[in-house]
């Protein structure tokens, strides 16, 4: 008898035709990183491909992505100052504050902005909220984020991503928008959050490794999957409009899980070292960028994000265009 093959055999239309999994460049996300200063455009040196821009060098690089079809960026603040409370995080003059005014005035309603709300870039201890001693004191953090996500929607941000793992900060943050009547402006919450050593470039690019000890405190625990749908569903409860996991790429069975668990979108952030090894290991010759990249993305989407934060954002957007992906 003859044997017919299990899996459609066909060209590539075909092939495209029962693809199971299908993105497009609205779900994409870029993180950009802005400082203070002038004409500059500041390479970070664990992040080849990916700089460091001062407010006057933002357009170029928006207008870039725009052109690209990836309509979506968040941003992160690299200020020059940084004290005990992180007063610059919520600071009306802040550098995200004066990014987010900017990019407004420049492109009006035609790019989505999303604000990284958290400390640690503007503490001069490096941690995520203010300190108790040695320890992150909890609810008086919460009201400098409440404030922080409020000053960005002031500024013009479209959405807050609240970042610092804090108990209670969707809520406070939901509350105080909602005090000054901006309940339309959804949180996408950084709700499970790994404590993660793929986090290493974006703290040197942000300045904000912490100086002494680690984030293990408030971050998770990677043993730990129960825990992670605990956070994902607590934030749920406390208003959060879409769930976001992170890092992406050794935690996908959490993002499935998280999935099933809720009704809400599903992002997922492939963080700073997740770019950094594929840049070395093509750097190198070990491994080809481009289909690192494709298969990293469609792995996130596979598993159910709907949503991708990526500093390939462009780079996958020419792959959709060329339909490698998509
Ligand atoms: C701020 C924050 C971090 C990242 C996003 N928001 C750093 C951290 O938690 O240490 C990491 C993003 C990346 O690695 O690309 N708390």
């Amino acid at each position: 008898m003859i044997q017919r093959p299990r899996r459609l055999r066909g060209n590539a239309i075909l092939r495209k035709m029962v693809r199971e999994t299908r993105v497009d460049k609205s779900s994409l996300v870029y993180p950009i990183f802005v400082r203070e200063g002038k004409n500059i455009q500041e390479e970070i040196s664990t992040m080849p491909g990916q700089y460091r821009y001062s407010i006057d060098r933002l357009p170029y690089k928006l207008e870039s992505l725009k052109k690209a079809g990836v309509d979506s960026v968040i941003f992160f603040g690299i200020p020059d100052n940084k004290d005990e409370v992180g007063s610059g995080a919520y600071a009306e003059d802040g550098i995200v504050q004066k990014a987010l005014q900017e990019s407004r005035k420049q492109f009006g309603a035609e790019l989505y902005l999303i604000t990284d709300v958290c400390m640690c870039e503007y503490t001069s201890h490096g941690h995520c909220g203010v300190l108790c001693g040695h320890d992150v004191d909890n609810d008086p953090t919460l009201k400098l984020l409440a404030r922080t996500a409020l000053s960005h929607v002031q500024a013009g941000a479209n959405m807050v991503a609240p970042s610092d793992m804090m108990d209670g900060r969707v809520l406070a943050i939901r509350n105080e928008l909602d005090a000054h009547g901006l309940t339309n402006v959804p949180i996408m919450s950084y709700a499970v959050k790994y404590a993660s050593g793929f986090y290493g470039p974006f703290r040197d690019a942000a300045g904000s490794a912490p100086s002494f000890g680690d984030r293990k405190s408030y971050q998770m625990d990677f043993h730990n999957r129960k825990e992670g749908i605990k956070e994902a569903l607590t934030d749920v409860e406390e208003g959060a409009d879409i769930l976001m996991v992170k890092p992406a790429l050794a935690y996908q069975d959490i993002i499935r899980e998280v999935v099933e668990q809720v009704e809400i979108p599903v992002a997922a952030y492939s963080v700073s070292g997740e770019y950094a090894m594929v840049k070395a290991g093509t750097k190198l010759g070990y491994v080809e960028e481009e289909r690192m990249i494709a298969e990293m993305a469609i792995g996130a989407y596979r598993a159910g994000a709907s949503i991708y934060l990526t500093y390939f954002a462009e780079e996958l957007a020419r792959l959709m265009d060329a339909g490698v992906i998509g």
